[in-house]
């Protein structure tokens, strides 16, 4: 398993979700590896395609190894704000350099989305979903498989307590 978060500040909104995500997966039972996007290297793809002969990014760089990490999970959870209604360039960026997974005997199957935002609105919780759905549309054997969304939520630390801190933890433990 696999979760990743962007670099937020300690305790992030989103942060928090994936926090909670991964300590239901494990109370049931569940190995997690938590990827952190805070202070990594990782730069934009160049869309050159040479990663889909060579299983390989050209650029040297931490998305490298979070590649790696993603093509032995058998679930990839990604958290992110919304940014402008969509998912943060962070994300955006990382889920670019995962390419190389395209024509990879990759393992997982499910895809988990967990998101926060300051508005609470169809908008905020929808649009952004439609980028990792994309994303997921790609993966042949791999399907959105859930999504948490909290929104009215700005300052870092805010989402504590809401239930949907509590829903993340439930479909982690669900897994
Ligand atoms: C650059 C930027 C763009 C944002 N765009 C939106 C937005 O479009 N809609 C919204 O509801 N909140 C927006 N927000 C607010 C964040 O989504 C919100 O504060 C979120 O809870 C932050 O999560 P975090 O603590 O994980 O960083 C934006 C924040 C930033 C910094």
């Amino acid at each position: 398993m696999y979760l990743s978060f962007p670099p937020v500040p300690a305790a992030g909104n989103s942060e928090l979700l994936a926090a909670a995500f991964a300590e239901g997966a494990r109370r049931a039972g569940h190995d997690v590896t938590e990827v952190s996007l805070k202070g990594k290297q990782i730069g934009f793809c160049r869309g050159c395609f040479a990663c889909q002969k060579s299983g390989r990014c050209v650029i040297d760089d931490d998305a490298r190894a979070i590649c790696d990490a993603a093509r032995e999970a058998d679930v990839l959870v990604f958290a992110s704000p919304v940014y402008y209604y969509s998912i943060s360039g962070q994300l955006k960026t990382l889920l670019d350099r995962l390419n190389p997974l395209f024509s990879a005997d990759y393992r997982f199957r499910e895809v988990y989305f967990l998101s926060s935002a300051a508005e609470d609105s169809e908008e905020a919780r929808d649009y952004p979903r439609v980028a990792v759905r994309g994303w997921t549309d790609c993966f042949e054997r791999a399907r959105l498989a859930g999504c948490v969304f909290c929104g009215g939520v700005s300052a870092p630390g805010e989402a504590a307590g809401r239930s949907e801190i509590a829903d993340a933890r439930a479909m982690g433990e669900a897994l």
